[in-house]
């Protein structure tokens, strides 16, 4: 009976212990090779197991114990200056990963109307879209990203983050609601593209999820 009420006693504790490991990956959409040969099935692996993992992880260990603990990334991107230099690179990691693996599909998917007609009068077609974005994941000296934002205007805006900064955050020049994000690391193409970072960057439009991109705008936009 004793060791009947133990247990009970021990299952009752932790069902009220606070989760902590609030922050988790959700599974990858697809399988690690649904994106080749445009990114290969090793760099999926490693860039989802171990890098974006590490991020996940870090920020669970980075918030423990402190205010930030109780706030959304959203809430802590708002303070993000404010905040412990480990929330910023491991929260903005997680959320930046988290972004990049929906707006990525072997299945691309339509551009909708309203975000064709943003694209449109913003930059002229998509494929000018393409180009500025390009460029700007191109000259990103060192590790960061390139963004499509929509700014608290409800205009598009195209901007390039060092590390794993964001336009949520506090620190950039150009804020927004990222829509679109791509990952300009080196862990992100190393592997497949080693230094022709442009290449990858020409590639990664085969794979682009434009039906999630579009369902991010039209969130941003309400
Ligand atoms: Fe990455």
């Amino acid at each position: 009976m004793n060791s009947l009420r133990s247990s009970l006693l021990v299952t009752l504790v932790f069902a009220f212990l606070p989760a902590f490991a609030q922050f988790q990956q959700t599974p990858l959409p697809y399988a690690y090779n649904a994106l080749e040969p445009y990114i290969d099935a090793q760099t999926m692996d490693i860039h989802y197991n171990k890098h974006a993992a590490a991020y996940a992880s870090n920020l669970n260990k980075a918030i423990k114990g402190t205010p930030a603990e109780n706030l959304t990334l959203t809430q802590m991107f708002a303070t993000i200056s404010k905040l412990d230099p480990a929330i910023r690179n491991n929260g903005g990691g997680h959320f930046n990963h988290e972004l990049f693996w929906t707006i990525l599909s072997p299945e691309p998917g339509e551009i909708s109307p309203a975000l064709l007609a943003a694209i449109n009068s913003t930059f002229g077609a998509v494929d000018s879209l393409k180009k500025k974005l390009n460029e700007a994941g191109a000259k990103r000296f060192g590790s960061g990203w390139a963004w499509l934002s929509v700014t608290s205007e409800g205009k598009l805006v195209v901007s390039s983050t060092p590390n794993q900064d964001n336009p949520l955050m506090d620190v950039v020049d150009v804020k927004g609601i990222p829509i679109l994000g791509i990952d300009v690391w080196e862990h992100a193409y190393y592997l497949k593209y080693q230094n022709k970072r442009g290449d990858y960057l020409g590639a990664i439009w085969k794979v682009m999820n434009w039906k999630e991109v579009s369902r991010r705008y039209e969130e941003a936009i309400r």
